[in-house]
């Protein structure tokens, strides 16, 4: 069998780039697309540009949006620091992205690639909604879409509390995604909660004398501090939990299938992501939501992806 072909959106980001370094180590990566989110877009794409030239890839870059579907948001730049890459100084890549746009190139590759790929989304949803909105026909194309956003429960990440990020950064883009596309799997803030990876067993993997665990030990330094004082027990690697089960699906343990809407209006909930735990309104489950995994298997893929494993 031939390698996963995955297409990646992304805003880069410190957990974005392990997923990434993940995706390269484990996958055929045909294209980054590039998302506004933890920080603007030119630093998610630079920092995107500069990831993959530090692993010697030759993966395409496609600038999406630069601002959500509707209303302005607040960034993550206070966990991923100002430029989103922890604020390490590095030079620029020389690189440059590709001129076509990351949701016209999001169409073109699904008709390239149709059938194969597996779309990983771990960022505001804009770019992906962008594409659904130009062509409604997208899902039949894509094999698998794994989206990283969510609180099912209400514990979200940001100052609306049931809000996760990516989804409370641009619920509107949210909502055409989970209104539209079929059946996706759901990975949420809740599992990366119980899914953290002890500090002392990153520290060790990033001990590895290679450029992948350097550049990460760099860009991650800051996000682990920050992660550390405020009591957290481990560290949350969000987008590296979701490519994990992009990769390898069977590493799930437990998971439940329920519809998912997205809540807009809320003073106290907008980007809640509402799970209709009971089906009292006998809507299909949209949502393959992920409980478990198995922590041995991903920390493995993980690890490996540092050059550590
Ligand atoms: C998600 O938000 C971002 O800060 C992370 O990169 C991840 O995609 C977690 O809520
Ligand atoms: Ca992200």
């Amino acid at each position: 069998m031939g390698k996963l072909k995955l297409l990646i959106d992304t805003d880069p980001g410190v957990d974005d780039a392990l997923a990434i370094l993940m995706a390269h180590r484990h996958a055929d990566v045909v294209a980054l697309s590039i998302a506004t989110g933890n920080v603007r877009l030119a630093h998610t794409v630079g920092n995107a540009l500069k990831l993959i030239e530090t692993i010697g890839a030759q993966t395409p870059v496609f600038a999406g949006c630069a601002t959500p579907l509707v209303l302005a948001a607040a960034d993550a730049a206070f966990v991923h620091g100002a430029d989103g890459f922890g604020d390490t100084g590095y030079l620029p890549s020389t690189r440059q992205a590709e001129s076509e746009h990351a949701a016209q190139a999001i169409l073109r590759l699904s008709h390239a690639h149709a059938g194969e790929l597996v779309f990983v989304a771990m960022a505001p949803l804009t770019n992906l909604a962008l594409a659904l909105k130009l062509d409604a026909t997208l899902p039949q194309r894509i094999a698998r879409l794994v989206i990283m956003g969510g609180a099912v429960t209400g514990c979200g990440n940001t100052h609306r509390v049931p809000a996760e990020f990516n989804i409370g950064f641009d619920p509107e883009a949210a909502h055409v995604v989970f209104s539209t596309w079929p059946h996706f799997t759901l990975v949420d803030w809740e599992a990366t909660l119980r899914h953290g990876v002890a500090f002392e067993t990153m520290e060790r993997w990033l001990a590895a004398d290679n450029p992948q665990a350097h550049f990460f030990a760099a860009i991650s330094r800051r996000t682990r501090e920050w992660t550390r004082t405020r009591g957290r027990p481990r560290l949350m690697v969000a987008d590296a939990l979701a490519m994990a089960v992009a990769l390898q699906p069977d590493i799930v343990t437990r998971a439940e299938d329920h519809h998912v809407a997205v809540e807009l209006t809320g003073t106290l909930t907008r980007g809640a992501t509402v799970v209709d735990w009971e089906n009292r309104f006998g809507n299909a489950a949209n949502a393959h939501i992920v409980m478990e995994v198995d922590q041995v298997r991903f920390e493995a893929l993980v690890a490996s992806a540092l050059g550590a494993g």
